[in-house]
């Protein structure tokens, strides 16, 4: 499948050498993108809020070379990360044909994040989105050419091919990616702004992200995704995404927490579900993540707030809130839920605006 719109005409510049640089955030899905299709098209539709401070920054340096095929090197922190280089050298090879320059330079890929690698925090969103928008910047560069419009599109499309969810990390606040019918535009080869009405209680909406455990994911997302091929309740579940969908255009519209809180809790524990029920099955969860959930529950009953959590693929937990509440519920979460987290670790965020350029 070769999406023509992305192939660029023969560019007009040449560029020895040079740099560029992009910080771009992670994302927190509402409605959950579990399951794909083959070149990455997402077996149903999400929705996601664009995160603030969980971000990864990366710079990329370029030089002409003369060999063929792909040359590059990756770094984390300084560190020579050659453990990265397989999910690099697949995502160049499926994005060749949209970059013909990247077999033309030696790439020096130097990147940091704000958060820990492999937590449950979608470090291949932020990772992947940031090495797209710098690949682009740099195609701009070549060609000069480029609306902005079409520079967050074709940046968008290449991180999904990086990693799906890369796709809604370069734009805020809220990303549909994948076709829906009521939402016009979506698609599910691009992240798109969601284009409706968006309640004036969702403005700086805050994430706090509990580290119940650091370490490694005993399974991969990649490998999750398959695994819905052959599950039994994947077309149940692809269809309740859509309906999910369209509740939420509705409580957009009107504000309506209370059933913001049911739609994104129950999407959190159907992935968990689907995780549960596959073969093999597995579990990301953690006791205390169940630990904070069941208290999330009984303080939300007590006081009536707007608390509610979501899960990644992972054992952390996001927990949700408005920015009216934030006193009252930021309370909480340090007097009762950091001390279920590794090392009473956490991160405040709230919504952000999307991936930013660094000048160098
Ligand atoms: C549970 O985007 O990491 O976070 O496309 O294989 O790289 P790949 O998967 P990835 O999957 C993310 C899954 C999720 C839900 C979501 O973000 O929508």
């Amino acid at each position: 499948m070769i999406v023509s719109e992305f192939v660029p005409k023969p560019y007009k510049f040449i560029l020895d050498s040079g740099s560029v640089a992009y910080s771009s955030p992670s994302n927190i899905a509402l409605v959950k993108y579990w399951g794909k299709k083959a070149n990455q098209i997402p077996a149903n539709p999400s929705i996601s809020f664009t995160l603030n401070n969980c971000k990864t920054l990366t710079t990329l340096k370029f030089e002409k070379k003369t060999t063929k095929g792909f040359s590059f090197e990756v770094f984390l922190d300084g560190i020579i990360q050659n453990e990265f280089k397989p999910k690099i050298k697949q995502f160049f090879e499926r994005i060749e044909v949209y970059l013909p320059f990247l077999t033309s330079y030696h790439f020096k890929i130097e990147t940091s994040n704000t958060f820990p690698h492999s937590s449950g925090i979608a470090s291949s969103a932020s990772g992947m989105s940031a090495l797209a928008l710098c690949l682009v910047q740099l195609e701009q560069r070549l060609n000069l050419e480029m609306t902005k419009g079409f520079f967050n599109k074709k940046a968008s499309f290449l991180a999904r091919l990086g990693s799906g969810s890369a796709c809604r990390s370069i734009e805020g606040t809220l990303i549909v990616w994948g076709s829906h019918t009521n939402i016009i535009g979506s698609s599910d080869l691009v992240g798109i702004k969601y284009p409706y009405k968006v309640h004036p209680c969702f403005n700086n909406f805050c994430d706090t992200i509990l580290l119940v455990d650091k370490g490694e994911k005993q399974v991969s997302s990649t490998v999750g995704h398959d695994l819905m091929y052959r599950h039994p309740f994947a077309e149940q579940r692809f269809a309740q995404a859509h309906t999910n969908m369209d509740a939420l255009i509705e409580v957009f519209k009107t504000g309506n927490l209370s059933a913001f809180i049911s739609i994104v809790e129950r999407e959190a524990l159907t992935l968990h579900a689907m995780m549960m029920s596959s073969d093999p099955y597995f579990m990301l969860m953690k006791p205390n993540t169940l630990e904070i959930i069941n208290k999330i529950w009984v303080f939300r009953k007590k006081t009536g707030l707007h608390i509610c959590f979501t899960l990644d693929a992972g054992a952390n937990v996001h927990v949700l809130f408005p920015e009216n509440e934030a006193n009252e519920i930021r309370e909480f979460i340090k007097t009762s839920l950091v001390m279920h987290c590794q090392n009473e670790q956490f991160i405040e965020d709230i919504l952000g605006e999307g991936a930013q350029s660094i000048k160098i």
